[in-house]
């Protein structure tokens, strides 16, 4: 028989989600406003929320016996969606309306009901700067003599929102355009590197970084929903331990990633070699025109390449894995909209060496996969914070391409696992006992 998990390695007691929680996000275009859209439309009963575990799953607890398994949310104290108030920044003036028009992922069934919700969702002006994101000019972007100006800036206005929507708590999920590829220096080592960096204005601090600070400072949980680099350095890692913050990410994982993390553990599973992975994609919402800029392409490159090596751990099984060749490409390709049709060519090998071929054509909706995943963000790193977590979320992994891990980890990529993990941390969170799936116990007599 399995203990229970011990009472002392966990809280107490976690707070109940009482009052109203703010939903910030930086950047209000396709995903963020399929998002708020979504939420609402749930609200009025005119959606189910499909693809949120927070709202829809359950959780096995105890023994099977037991037949214990209650929706995730009648489990953990999580934010109702009546609870909900959103935010944004943007650098486009566009209100949540007029930026899901153009957006085009929703239709007018689904938005004009909701209409006057959205048009009252305006965005705050930007932290927004060309060189780290080429193909957006927006005039709606603050001023400021030093970033740390800039950063000091979206401190007020978190300050400001939570006071004029009278909210208890807020939370940042990162819904902005992927900015440019750059790699952590030692103006991201330490906390005091970093804040230096901000008042020099130096080049290695992004926009995306400013607003990580800024919500850490705050004491609000941050989430990235894209790959560049942002939260995932030593200095801001450091500064979340020492305020208490948990933060997460990088990049949602939606489509073609979210199923190589399907494929590659059952090719692994059953030990059969990969020789070849390539995978291409067309697309043509504005996420697809600022990635078709290389140096945004790099940065997602890097988030989408890093997947395959780590499931599939070539070092361990040089027979099956060394050296398998993996080439990911996104085509912007306008007529397509939001609507993504990604292709995967997977070369296998099996017994005595016998090559074989899986051939995935998806025909996905990216912001439609990507909105439950900002919905469960926002609600797990706020019972994440209330629940006394702070630091790197690895539980969240779940949720993300290339998920952040402590340093020297392996960060977990397989889709499975990750919602074991996700799933025993909620059970040891509310004291229920682990679920090994050992099962022996069944057949003792
Ligand atoms: N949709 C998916 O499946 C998916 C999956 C993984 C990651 N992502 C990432 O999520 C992000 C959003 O995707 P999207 O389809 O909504 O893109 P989008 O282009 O529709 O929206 C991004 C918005 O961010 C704004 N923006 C750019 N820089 C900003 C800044 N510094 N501050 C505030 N706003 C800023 C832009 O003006 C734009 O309105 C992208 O980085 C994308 O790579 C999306």
């Amino acid at each position: 028989m399995q203990g229970k998990t011990s009472k002392a390695s966990r809280p107490t007691t976690i707070p109940a989600a009482t009052g109203r929680l703010g939903v910030l996000t930086p950047g209000l275009g396709a995903v963020a406003t399929t998002f708020m859209a979504g939420v609402e439309s749930v609200r009025l009963g005119r959606s189910k929320p499909i693809g949120s575990l927070t709202q829809m799953a359950t959780i096995r607890l105890g023994k099977r016996t037991e037949k214990r398994a209650p929706l995730i949310k009648e489990l953990v104290p999580l934010a109702a969606l009546d609870d909900l108030v959103f935010g944004a920044w943007d650098p486009i003036p566009d209100d949540a309306y007029t930026a899901a028009r153009k957006a085009g992922v929703l239709e007018d069934r689904d938005l004009e009901p909701i209409a006057e919700f959205l048009k009252n969702i305006k965005p705050m002006p930007a932290v927004f700067e060309n060189r780290y994101v080429t193909r957006i000019d927006g005039k709606n972007v603050k001023k400021g003599k030093t970033k740390r100006d800039l950063a000091e800036q979206l401190r007020q206005d978190m300050r400001d929102f939570k006071k004029k929507n009278k909210c208890e708590r807020l939370v940042i999920v990162w819904c902005a355009s992927t900015e440019i590829f750059i790699k952590a220096g030692k103006q991201h080592a330490t906390v005091a590197a970093f804040e230096k960096a901000m008042e020099d204005n130096d080049e290695a601090i992004s926009p995306s970084m400013l607003y990580a600070w800024a919500a850490i400072m705050e004491g609000v949980p941050y989430c990235n929903g894209a790959p560049n680099l942002a939260v995932d350095t030593p200095a801001l890692q450091q500064l979340a331990q020492e305020k208490g913050v948990p933060i997460s990410g990088k990049d949602f994982k939606t489509g073609q990633t979210w199923m190589k993390t399907i494929i590659a553990p059952g090719l692994k599973a059953r030990m059969l070699g990969l020789e070849g992975w390539y995978s291409t994609n067309i697309l043509g919402n504005r996420d697809g025109e600022v990635l078709d800029d290389p140096a945004s392409f790099k940065t997602k490159e890097e988030s989408k390449l890093s997947v395959l090596h780590t499931i599939l751990q070539p070092e361990i099984y040089p027979d099956l894995y060394e050296g398998f060749s993996h080439v990911v490409r996104i085509n912007y390709y306008p007529p397509r909209g939001d609507n993504k049709e990604g292709w995967d060519n997977i070369d296998i090998i099996g017994w005595m060496g016998y090559p074989m071929q899986i051939k995935v054509n998806f025909l996905c909706r990216d912001s439609i996969l990507a909105a439950p995943i900002v919905l469960d963000l926002a609600l797990f790193s706020d019972f994440a914070h209330r629940a006394g977590l702070k630091g790197i979320q690895e539980w969240l992994s779940f949720y993300y391409k290339s998920p952040m891990a402590a340093a020297g980890l392996q960060p977990e990529h397989d889709l499975f696992i990750q919602q074991t993990k996700l799933k025993n941390t909620l059970r040891h969170l509310m004291g229920e006992e682990q679920i090994t799936h050992l099962g022996l116990e069944y057949y003792q007599s």
